[in-house]
């Protein structure tokens, strides 16, 4: 039998926080097609249902405040011991230019991606078991702002350094992060649909790629991660090429 990912996967437990939409669940139902017992959670109870009628059956769902360390902890209370936990939780974000820039709505996303990112690992790393792993989200923008996302751009930064210095902290466990580029998730909710897909139109034509992510093309990504026996403290980047243009 080869190392390949059915034989690392199979049987072993896989918690995506952020797992009901866009990369969270693409890396959710990734792992769980090779083999692994996958429980998504996010913060709306009918997102973790939606997200359970496309997982595999036996695939667990929780509703849990991300933002809140004492949901966190309650979580970790009752999931019990895992191998790897995946976190992709983020909510909607807005561009935006420093004079126009809301500060409660910029602290609030801090809230749920860098300290939910630290909570996370807070209470998960009791739980994870021998040869387990954490995999962080980042974004491109941390290594390459553009103008109008200062806030965006400096999480995730934060976000780059949390991921080695857990990896350091928490070690033998693993902890990497992916690295995301544009990808056509529901992240930015808050444009109208047509805005969006000029954005998607706009921001693809750009790369390398031609064309904006798919998550699907992500969840490669975090499986490797998963897997990876030998990788800790790096950070992957599937951008579409966007830190070379
Ligand atoms: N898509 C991109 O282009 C891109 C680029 C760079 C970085 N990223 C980063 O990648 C991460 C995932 O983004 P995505 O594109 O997959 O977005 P998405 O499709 O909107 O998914 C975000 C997930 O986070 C959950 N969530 C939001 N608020 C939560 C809370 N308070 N507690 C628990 N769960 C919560 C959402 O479910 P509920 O609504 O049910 O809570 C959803 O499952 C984000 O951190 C984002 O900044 C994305």
């Amino acid at each position: 039998m080869g190392n390949n990912r059915e034989n690392i996967l199979a049987g072993k437990i896989v918690v995506v926080l952020g797992g009901t939409s866009g990369l969270g669940l693409a890396a959710a139902e990734a792992a769980a097609k090779a083999g692994a017992l996958v429980t998504v959670v996010s913060s709306n109870q009918q997102k973790v249902d939606e997200a359970l009628t496309i997982l595999p059956e036996g695939s667990k769902g929780f509703a849990t405040d991300l933002g809140s360390e004492r949901q966190i902890a309650q979580l970790f209370e009752e999931i019990g011991e895992l191998d790897h936990l995946v976190f992709t939780a983020g909510d909607s974000l807005k561009f935006s230019d420093l004079p126009g820039l809301n500060i409660e709505e910029a602290k609030q996303s801090i809230n749920l991606r860098f300290w939910g990112a630290v909570m996370a690992a807070k209470h998960a790393a009791r739980v994870i078991r021998t040869g387990g792993s954490i995999t962080l989200t980042t974004g491109a923008l941390g290594q390459k702002p553009r103008k109008g996302t200062v806030v965006i751009a400096a999480m995730a930064s934060a976000i780059d350094g949390l991921t080695r210095a857990l990896a350091v902290e928490l070690a033998p466990v693993r902890v990497n992060a992916v690295c995301s580029g544009t990808v056509r998730t529901n992240l930015l909710s808050s444009m109208l649909e047509a805005d969006r897909e000029v954005f998607f139109s706009q921001v693809g034509s750009k790369l390398l790629t031609g064309k904006v992510g798919d998550p699907k093309d992500l969840a490669e990504a975090y499986l490797y991660l998963m897997c990876g026996s030998f990788t800790t403290g790096q950070i992957i980047v599937v951008d579409g090429g966007s830190l070379l243009v």
